[in-house]
């Protein structure tokens, strides 16, 4: 099975790492090989393991029937809502970890992907490394659920866990989460909290079975969170958190992101540094808690390699994974909760 890789950067190389580093187990858990023929990138990557399948043409790809799966890594809107759309008009898969895309568009490619009996997957779109999507359009079917919320952006986590435990100023730990590649390319969609902000809505589009447009979700993140704010945090025994919420309510269902005060009692206060957490509350499962690295090239890459794996064995069976374009009914924004 020939892949092809679009964007070569943390998580884009992450991938070719995850399949290079762990051919031998694939190869033998799915039994087909996955070979990466392709990588798609401005840059050239001399005497390095791609050096020599890099192309700057996306027709390469495009015009190569050999390419059943497209993994999407360039992250934001432009080239990569057209890229993604040609890829699945020329029936090959897609699998992606670019949450904006999905947010935005999202709906579209799933019926882009429905009509040519291909899948558009999107694992890696929220929380990382932790299998919340694939929980969501599987074991957690069966259940109505009624609240999913959490911590679900590494960067701001990481910056306030730094500034927490080490008196590390916000413009430090920001320098630091950039080094270690978790943030975004454009760093304010996480202390904003608009990376959040797409991640709860798709999430909530996919646990409640309706859609719910990120635009309107009321979003307020931790870049007015001072050093002088976590220390009075501290001294209550408290921590701050950039908690991303949606709820099931008799008015209609409710969304947030924004920083809270958590105590020691809730188990959010332990979740550090990059990592998330996502709280799952079904009507017959009740309470489940998911946890892992939310950010980063292996951990990200390996829930990329996941959807790789399902569309290798999978190529033109639809797994579900589809947004429905049927909007959510949402409670009216001035009555949410603050
Ligand atoms: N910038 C994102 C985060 C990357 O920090 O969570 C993973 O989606």
């Amino acid at each position: 099975m020939k892949i092809a890789v679009l964007g070569y950067g943390t998580v884009g190389a992450g991938v070719v790492d995850v399949l290079t580093m762990n051919k031998g187990s694939i190869t033998k858990r799915i039994g087909t090989e996955i070979d990466v023929k392709y990588v798609l990138d401005l840059r050239d990557f001399p005497g390095t393991i791609v050096e020599n399948i890099v192309t700057h043409d996306i027709e390469d790809i495009l015009n190569d029937p050999e390419v059943e799966i497209v993994v999407e890594t360039m992250g934001g809107l432009k080239p990569a809502y057209e890229f993604t759309k040609r890829a699945l008009s020329a029936d090959k898969n897609v699998c992606t970890s670019n949450k904006e895309l999905v947010a935005e568009h999202g709906v579209e490619l799933c019926q882009i992907a429905a009509e040519h009996n291909v899948n558009y997957m999107f694992e890696a779109s929220c929380g990382g490394g932790i299998p919340i999507i694939r929980a969501l359009n599987t074991s957690l079917r069966q259940d109505e659920i009624l609240e999913i919320s959490g911590i679900l952006n590494g960067t701001t986590n990481y910056i306030m866990t730094s500034m927490y435990d080490n008196g590390e100023t916000f413009k430090e730990a920001l320098k630091e989460a950039q080094e270690k590649g978790y943030a975004e390319l454009h760093p304010e969609a996480d202390l904003e909290g608009h990376d959040a902000q797409r991640k709860i809505a798709i999430l909530s589009s996919l646990a409640y079975g309706h859609h719910l447009d990120y635009k309107k979700v009321p979003t307020e993140g931790i870049d007015q969170i001072r050093i002088q704010d976590i220390q009075y945090a501290k001294a209550m025994n408290m921590k701050i958190k950039l908690l991303a919420t949606s709820q099931v309510a008799e008015e209609g269902t409710w969304a947030m992101v924004s920083p809270r005060l958590v105590d020691d009692q809730n188990i959010l206060y332990h979740v550090d540094g990059v990592m998330n957490a996502v709280f799952v509350k079904g009507n017959a499962l009740g309470d489940a808690m998911f946890y892992g690295s939310g950010a980063g090239s292996l951990p990200t890459a390996s829930a990329v390699c996941a959807d790789v794996l399902d569309c290798a064995q999978h190529p033109h069976e639809t797994l579900k994974t589809d947004i429905t374009a049927e909007p959510l009914a949402q409670m009216p924004t001035d009555q949410v909760k603050n």
